[in-house]
């Protein structure tokens, strides 16, 4: 590893692939700042809505970006499958990418002092953020499985079938958008381990990555 570069981890892959859960087992066992970046794009994409904007117009996702130092990242309404599908809507804006890029790379490459490193997760991380790191991962998982896994973390044991039928139509809408869009889109990079994590426990999935990761830190 370069002395100029932190240890950065950039960790890929589609919504609910279980990227988010590996991420923060990622930072607690090797002592990293770690960065939702899709909060970041939920946030703008939250911001479009509640002033009844359009989230696929450039003007009104810019607006939004200037109201993110204001907004709530831990309100719960974030997290659900609509603000995702907003979200994945304001991100193939290309303007919308960019502004969001230098706030991205300043926090990758400036871990606080206490901190090993940093682990980002996102869409292109390791293709366009931080392409340099060669700790890149790719997760992913069936898009069946892994609308069941947002239905159980959205409506817990309360859930319709219809509820499930609805987040699979938009886990496969966002997958399509997020992965055709010109600039940046989702896509393994070409050094990044995959790990299919449709059959795995959390913990072989973590075992796999840390693995992978401690060779290449060797
Ligand atoms: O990961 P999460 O589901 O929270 O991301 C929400 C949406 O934000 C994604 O569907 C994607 O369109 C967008 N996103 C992105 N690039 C990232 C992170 C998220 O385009 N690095």
């Amino acid at each position: 590893m370069s002395l100029n570069i932190p240890f950065i981890i950039a960790l890929d892959g589609p919504a609910a692939s279980g990227k988010g859960t590996l991420a923060r087992k990622l930072a607690e066992y090797y002592n990293l700042a770690l960065l939702d970046t899709g909060i970041l794009y939920r946030a703008v994409g939250w911001n479009v809505i509640n002033s009844d904007g359009n989230p696929e117009k450039e003007t009104d996702a810019l607006k939004a970006i200037e109201k993110l130092p204001d907004t709530d990242l831990q309100n719960p309404a974030l997290r659900s499958e609509s603000t995702g599908a907003a979200a994945s809507k304001v991100a193939a804006i290309p303007a919308v990418r960019k502004a969001l890029r230098d706030f991205q790379r300043q926090f990758a490459y400036n871990p606080p002092e206490n901190k090993a490193g940093t682990i980002l997760d996102g869409r292109d991380i390791g293709t366009v953020i931080c392409p340099e790191t060669p700790y890149k991962l790719f997760i992913t998982a069936d898009v069946k499985t892994r609308a069941k896994r947002r239905f159980l973390e959205e409506f817990g044991e309360s859930g319709t079938e219809e509820d499930l039928e609805n987040i699979l139509e938009d886990l496969i809408v966002r997958d399509e958008r997020d992965t055709n869009r010109p600039m940046s889109p989702l896509k393994k990079a070409e050094d990044a381990l995959l790990i299919d994590t449709t059959n795995s426990s959390i913990e072989a999935v973590f075992e796999e990555a840390v693995s992978f990761i401690s060779n290449k830190k060797k």
